[in-house]
């Protein structure tokens, strides 16, 4: 072995890539398509491992945002994280993870996002649990009935991306919600152009869904009102003759929660996502804060890989804006790592996280205000990446 390096993945090495990716994550997959979107991470979110020339390691960061609190963050979602087999176990994986945390902050992502396969290399890297990833089931015969007849629904295609993503957004900032992603609109084209997902839009809403093992699924539904959720959700339902049930990503705070009859069944399957600040001040003054609640405290963060997040720092929140901002007089504030960062900026009850021993020192007066301060509707996501 000689000396390790990490580098940004060429083309040349995407041929590299996808051998570890078999040997990582099993046969399979259409390698025209892989080669196709790898090839849209070649400006500085594709990182690799090189021993010499052999590419032995290979990390992607999507460009997404995400919603916190109402308000859109740039965040850099981590996918694809793999290692040569031969390579495993001596510090291969965690040398590649901090470059991606360091690229994360120079491309501006305040945020860092992925789905766990383990979740010790990420936590050794200041990533904690955050939210989750719902999907229900419920019987395509209780949706049928909704009814929402007054509501005008048409298809949608490949044109509408800009649409669909203008009424996600109008939703997510009235609902003030907190972890889903906001994709590409390339992305969001594509799905819409693909044949095997069917999408309809009305004037405060859309759906997209598809087949899925007999059963029909729901990839997103967003409606602005209780009408258009029972046109939509309707729409799906009308193939109740064929598909039994109907699979659905969406919270567990979703208003088909309480319109359809019958409870969604319990094989309700979570997955659940981890969360890292990567750039501490500009996470806070992006994300949006409960309208109403006020604070004024001392943090000491103690970030070993980030180490412009060390430091003390006086948190501000008002007016539904937060800010972060170096002291030289701190008060007696709490301490925290990373971990304990994520996890808070999540809504994670303060008590808990002192429970885990990630967040010490401070007056326990000031717990319940940081937990207001975080407070919103469960962090979610309805994609995996
Ligand atoms: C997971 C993976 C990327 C780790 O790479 P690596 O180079 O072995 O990681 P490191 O040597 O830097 O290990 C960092 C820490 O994670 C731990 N770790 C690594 N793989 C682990 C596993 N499968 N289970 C539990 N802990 C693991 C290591 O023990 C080490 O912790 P320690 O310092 O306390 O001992 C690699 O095993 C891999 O490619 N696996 C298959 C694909 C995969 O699961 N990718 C992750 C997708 S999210």
């Amino acid at each position: 072995m000689t000396e390790l390096r990490v580098v940004d993945v060429v083309e040349e090495q995407l041929d590299a890539v996808w051998e570890v990716r078999i040997r990582s994550f099993g046969p399979g997959g259409d390698r025209d398509e892989w080669q196709k979107n790898a090839l849209t991470f070649m400006d500085g979110r594709f990182l690799g491992v090189v021993d010499g020339d052999a590419l032995v390691a290979a990390a992607r960061i999507w460009p997404f945002e995400q919603w916190w609190g109402g308000r859109r963050v740039p965040m850099g979602g981590v996918a694809g994280v793999v290692v040569a087999p031969e390579y495993r176990g001596r510090g291969v994986g965690s040398l590649m993870m901090r470059a991606v945390l360091k690229r994360c902050v120079d491309k501006g992502y305040p945020l860092t996002a992925l789905y766990p396969a383990t979740t010790v290399l990420y936590r050794h890297l200041g990533y904690e649990f955050a939210g989750n990833r719902y999907k229900f089931s419920f019987e395509a015969a209780d949706l049928r009935t909704l009814g929402g007849k007054g509501t005008a629904v048409r298809k949608a295609g490949r044109a509408d991306a800009a649409l669909f993503l203008e009424l996600a957004a109008k939703n997510h900032e009235v609902r003030r919600s907190s972890g889903p992603l906001i994709w590409p609109r390339t992305e969001v084209e594509s799905w819409l152009e693909d044949e095997d997902n069917f999408a309809y839009v009305a004037d405060d809403g859309f759906v997209v869904y598809n087949w899925s093992e007999g059963a029909l699924a729901v990839d997103e539904l967003i409606a602005g009102s209780e009408e258009t959720a029972r046109a939509l959700w309707a729409t799906v339902g009308s193939g109740s003759s064929i598909a039994k049930s109907v699979q659905a990503y969406c919270p567990p705070f979703d208003p088909i929660h309480l319109l359809a009859e019958h409870e969604a069944d319990g094989d309700t399957r979570i997955n659940r996502w981890m969360l890292r600040l990567t750039d501490a001040p500009a996470a806070i003054a992006t994300r949006g804060f409960p309208d109403g609640v006020v604070l004024e405290t001392d943090l000491r963060i103690d970030d070993p890989d980030l180490t412009a997040n060390t430091g003390d720092w006086h948190l501000s929140v008002a007016n539904g804006s937060g800010s972060l901002k170096p002291t030289d007089n701190p008060a007696d504030g709490l301490r925290l790592g990373p971990r304990g960062l994520a996890a808070l900026y999540a809504g994670t009850p303060v008590a808990a996280l002192r429970g885990a021993g990630l967040i010490t020192g401070g007056a326990p007066a000031t717990d319940s205000a940081l937990d207001a301060v975080f407070a919103g509707p469960t962090p979610y996501m309805l994609d995996y990446f």
